[in-house]
């Protein structure tokens, strides 16, 4: 909706290539204004992943600050990097970055809660990677329940099987007890799984259009996703890749695109079945869970979204590194 304000966002990201095309799509959106990114161990160790969201904002030319997460997760040893899925370093087959700029000094979790705090219902945290900062946030904090406007989480299914094992999907599989506690936790969820954003594609023809309608930030997705497109090539028979991250972001900008349906989740963190999302929970507050999607219409909005993103970073430069001024973003 051109001129209505855009929507405060946190992105606690693993960049990772998906990350990297959800970061960027939400740079690039004016119905958004981008506070922070967050950064958690996941597609890399919780350092590369802070190296890495400076890079993005920096190449982006934004002001989201960065703070840097948690290294393992709450109760267990850590899952080794899936490098086999997003490179050595996280964007596929490109070097390591080096960014100048520099993180915050505040821990993601306590970053996550003084801004909450400091703008009560205004901010959406949008986690794309294993939950363990929103856990340790609601420990550090349990009023950042009240003060997060909402929360939208890619990872989990609630009608499909996993994609890390047969049961579990590769966010809640990396921290399940975390997972499990901001499930439980009194704030509004909506989780957004493999139920629909293994149903939304892109092709490497689609990078070849953003590479050349934006060269600079569609260049480097259409370079990193080189090796995402390898990777689900190998698992599909089919040089696609689906859209996990960026449907996230889609679920917040245009809900319109999805089917919801709510349900209480619990994530199983035990046995043979760990990392599973199940419907139920004793006492706990409904969770609003995408069940379906119009996948063409996704793909396009993150295509026109993202074409887009060379002429922010632009009028961002223009402004002096300041909010972009053709709004949001
Ligand atoms: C999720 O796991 C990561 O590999 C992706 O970045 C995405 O957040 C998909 O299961
Ligand atoms: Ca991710």
């Amino acid at each position: 909706m051109p001129g209505a304000t855009p929507q405060k966002i946190i992105i606690d990201t693993d960049p990772g290539i998906d990350d990297a095309m959800a970061v960027h799509q939400a740079f690039a959106d004016p119905r958004l204004e981008v506070i922070g990114l967050t950064t958690i161990f996941g597609n890399v160790t919780a350092t590369r992943a802070t190296r890495n969201a400076l890079h993005l904002a920096e190449m982006a030319g934004h002001p989201a600050v960065i703070a840097g997460g948690a290294p393992v997760p709450l109760r267990r040893a850590p899952e080794p990097a899936a490098d086999f899925v997003h490179g050595p370093e996280g964007f596929g087959s490109l070097p390591a970055p080096a960014p100048d700029r520099s993180a915050d000094p505040r821990s993601a979790a306590r970053y996550l809660c003084e801004s909450c705090a400091a703008a009560p219902g205004e901010i959406i945290i949008c986690a794309v990677g294993p939950l363990t900062n929103l856990a340790a946030a609601l420990a550090h904090d349990p009023s950042i329940a009240s003060h997060a406007r909402r929360v939208v989480v890619m990872g989990g299914s609630a009608a499909r099987h996993g994609n890390v094992t047969d049961c579990a999907e590769a966010n809640i599989w990396n921290d399940p007890d975390a997972a499990d506690l901001v499930f439980a936790a009194d704030w509004d969820v909506t989780m957004v799984g493999l139920d629909v954003t293994e149903k939304t594609r892109c092709n490497p023809q689609d990078f070849a259009t953003l590479a050349a309608r934006s060269p600079d930030i569609g260049g480097f997705l259409q370079a990193a996703t080189e090796f995402y497109f390898d990777f689900h090539e190998a698992k599909l028979g089919e040089r696609v890749c689906f859209m996990h991250d960026p449907s996230a972001i889609l679920a917040i900008t245009d809900p319109h695109l999805f089917g919801f349906e709510t349900m209480p989740i619990s994530v199983i963190c035990d046995g043979s079945e760990i990392g599973r999302t199940v419907t139920g929970g004793e006492g706990r507050r409904d969770v609003s869970v995408a069940m379906r999607v119009d996948s063409q219409a996704a793909r396009a909005r993150f295509m026109e979204v993202v074409a887009a993103a060379d002429d922010h970073v632009a009028a961002r430069q223009r402004n002096g590194n300041a909010q972009d001024t053709m709004t949001g973003g």
